[in-house]
């Protein structure tokens, strides 16, 4: 008998207002063109003056509630996934446990930057199997508008908020591949490169900071490391590329989705893509595009999906999963 994290419930949040690319084309000398052909992003939302990383979670949190069927008080752990918290502490963890009313449990934040997700499902899924919390929130919350350097077009025209949420739970699995639940994670950073996507501000440095990124380099670490951290993890639960239903990818860039899946073999119908909606949003890419791949149709249950994502650290890691 093998105690894995099965999926019971999923759900997203995104503010109300969006930009299209279109916005950018006033301020700065950029283009829808240019915007579309080399990022694969039509639009995105950007949270209002007035709303928090924690206020988008917890809507999300709520979401995956109704739909797992539970109240707040059934859940152990939140977990959320974030390098946009409202505060230096508490945690938005926390800030979405007092938001749900919730008078039990235990929560904290995951940062991993865009890899925040895959850390956090990673964590979930070793807290559930060491008995730790039964039910758990998993949460990827971001408001990297907020991040921005509006004067930087190689970066301002990318990001976009939001936040989606699953609710896992313990469940008896037999131990082989056709468990449902997270089947395998695979995890990894190098601080070597930290100074590729970073943020110039911190609370020990007495100021805030804005987004820097040295995109191509970046594109080009994720080109290699995606499909390769995909392997690992499809190896550690006995499985192939052949066996994959969907490559649930992190949304940064249309041209790097496409790329992974054609070292992982993997047709493009075979890929839930939200980076046109949704812009990167970091730590909420993945759970928002599970959440609309679910409510799209396209994933159901007894599926095989593969999560990567990859950001700043560089930190990077997938998991493969039963939903
Ligand atoms: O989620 C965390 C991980 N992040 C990522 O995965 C992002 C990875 N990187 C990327 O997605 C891509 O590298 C970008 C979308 C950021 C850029 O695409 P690229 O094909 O690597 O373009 P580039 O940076 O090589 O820039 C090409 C040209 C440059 O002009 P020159 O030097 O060739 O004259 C840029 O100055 O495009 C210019 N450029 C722009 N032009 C119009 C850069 N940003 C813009 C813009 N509008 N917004």
């Amino acid at each position: 008998m093998t105690i894995r994290a099965v999926v019971r419930g999923v759900g997203h949040y995104l503010p109300d207002r969006v930009v299209p690319n279109s916005e950018f084309e006033t301020l700065l000398d950029t283009s829808d063109d240019w915007i579309r052909t080399r990022s694969g992003i039509e639009r995105r939302h950007f949270a209002a003056e007035n709303q928090t990383t924690s206020d988008l979670a917890a809507r999300a949190a709520r979401a995956a509630l109704a739909d797992a069927g539970m109240v707040p008080d059934d859940i152990d752990a939140i977990i959320v996934a974030t390098s946009t918290a409202d505060l230096t502490f508490p945690s938005a963890a926390t800030m979405v446990q007092a938001a749900l009313g919730m008078t039990r449990g235990f929560a904290f934040d995951v940062q991993a930057v865009c890899a925040g997700f895959v850390y956090a499902l990673a964590n979930a899924s070793a807290l559930i199997a060491c008995g730790q919390a039964q039910r758990l929130l998993v949460i990827g919350a971001e408001t990297f508008s907020k991040l921005m350097d509006w004067t930087d077009r190689s970066t301002c025209v990318l990001f976009g908020d939001g936040a989606g949420a699953l609710v896992l739970e313990a469940a008896e699995g037999d131990g082989t591949s056709a468990d449902r639940g997270i089947l395998a994670t695979d995890l990894h950073s190098d601080g070597r490169f930290k100074d590729l996507l970073y943020v110039d501000g911190g609370v020990s440095t007495r100021s805030t900071g804005l987004l820097r990124m040295q995109g191509k380099e970046v594109f080009r670490h994720a080109v290699e490391k995606l499909a390769q951290t995909a392997h690992t993890s499809l190896e550690k639960a006995g499985l192939t590329a052949a066996d994959v239903d969907w490559i649930v990818p992190h949304q940064a860039n249309l041209r790097i989705i496409a790329a992974t899946a054609q070292r992982m073999q993997v047709p493009m119908e075979r890929v839930v893509i939200t980076v046109q909606d949704h812009g990167n949003t970091s730590a909420a890419s993945i759970p928002l595009a599970l959440s609309v791949g679910r409510r799209r149709g396209q994933i159901k249950e007894g599926d095989l999906i593969v999560t990567e994502a990859i950001g700043g650290g560089l930190a990077w890691g997938s998991v493969v999963l039963r939903w």
